[in-house]
């Protein structure tokens, strides 16, 4: 029994095996349990002797169980080790950092600028209503001015923002009667617009509105050169032209020197030294009023910027396409200081 047990023991590879050869030598099943309950049946001069070789066994057995168990253990360890050993010169993976897209980093830059003068940053929504894109801001239903911007309509009165300006109308309704009001709203977009170099059917601007007892145009002028230069350098100049929106009275287009300037054959400012970057006027009186101000106790002024203008000229960009390609080669000229 004892060389058949030591035998089976020998071949027990694992931790299970070696329970299973304990249950059945050992255990209370086992076949040396057996012998030793057999002893009953043995004559009297017999059973000392018996009795004692069966313990003898038993402690053999037990003995070479644990000296087995350990060596299995042992055995487990190894392989544990060798199976999770670390070959430190194999090359390690390369991680892909993403970066900030060059308008969002824009619109921080513009965010960044304006906190500095005291304005606030708002969000409107990008589908509004009508009454807020165009209504409330002067530009009734039969307005030729709508022409100038070609709405995407979800129903008849509800549409994709053309413009950040329903903000003015938003916020100035919110904030009747306390002032000042000192706001910017960066956000995105939509015209039916073909798309090519220089237009796109969804793109992003910068609104401005400042109102206020005694706002005027100087204001107007000072914040956007506080701007333009914090922009685009120090040495940047703006100048403002005459023009028409429905919303502002007077309105003006706003252009800065052109800050890449090379002379008379400039690619981007044609020679003439100067870039439109924005439209701005002096908030419309019935602007004022339909949102609850009287016109003759506040004043103010709004300005629109467009955000991709600003990036192309800021970075020398020619294709406002490059923006939204999500082309790699592209994006990633961007990505220092993250
Ligand atoms: N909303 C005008 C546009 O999109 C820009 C603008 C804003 C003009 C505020 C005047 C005042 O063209």
């Amino acid at each position: 029994l004892e060389r058949r047990a030591l035998q089976e023991l020998e071949q027990c590879e694992d931790s299970n095996q070696l329970e299973a050869w304990r249950l059945r030598f050992l255990g209370k099943k086992g076949q040396l349990t057996a012998v030793l309950r057999g002893m009953a049946k043995l004559s009297e001069d017999e059973r000392p002797r018996i009795g004692r070789l069966a313990n003898e066994i038993r402690d053999a057995l037990e003995e070479a169980r644990a000296s087995r168990q350990d060596a299995l253990k042992e055995e487990e360890r190894r392989r544990r080790l060798e199976s999770e050993r670390l070959d430190v010169t194999v090359p390690g993976w390369r991680f892909t950092v993403g970066g900030l897209h060059p308008l969002t980093r824009i619109i921080e830059e513009i965010e960044e600028i304006f906190l500095g003068m005291g304005f606030e940053i708002h969000e409107g929504p990008e589908v509004e209503l009508d009454y807020y894109n165009f209504e409330a801001l002067n530009i009734p239903k039969d307005h030729p001015a709508r022409d100038m911007q070609d709405t995407f309509y979800i129903t008849e009165e509800i549409l994709m923002r053309t413009h950040t300006s329903p903000m003015q109308a938003r916020t100035l309704e919110k904030t009747c009667p306390s002032v000042p009001v000192k706001i910017i709203v960066p956000g995105r977009v939509y015209r039916r617009d073909e798309d090519d170099a220089t237009h796109s059917h969804s793109f992003v601007q910068v609104e401005g509105l400042m109102v206020d007892r005694g706002v005027r145009m100087s204001d107007l002028k000072g914040v956007l050169t506080v701007f333009a230069r914090g922009m685009f350098g120090e040495d940047r100049q703006i100048r403002l032209r005459p023009s028409y929106f429905p919303f502002t009275e007077p309105s003006a287009e706003v252009d800065v020197s052109c800050p890449l300037c090379d002379g008379a054959g400039c690619r981007v400012c044609k020679g003439s030294g100067w870039i439109e970057i924005l439209g701005a006027g002096m908030v419309h009186p019935y602007v004022l009023e339909k949102a609850g101000y009287d016109p003759d106790e506040v004043s103010g002024f709004a300005f629109g910027l467009g955000v991709e203008r600003t990036a192309m000229l800021k970075y020398g960009i020619d294709d406002i396409r490059h923006f939204y390609m999500n082309d790699l080669h592209f994006l990633r000229q961007f990505r220092r200081g993250l």
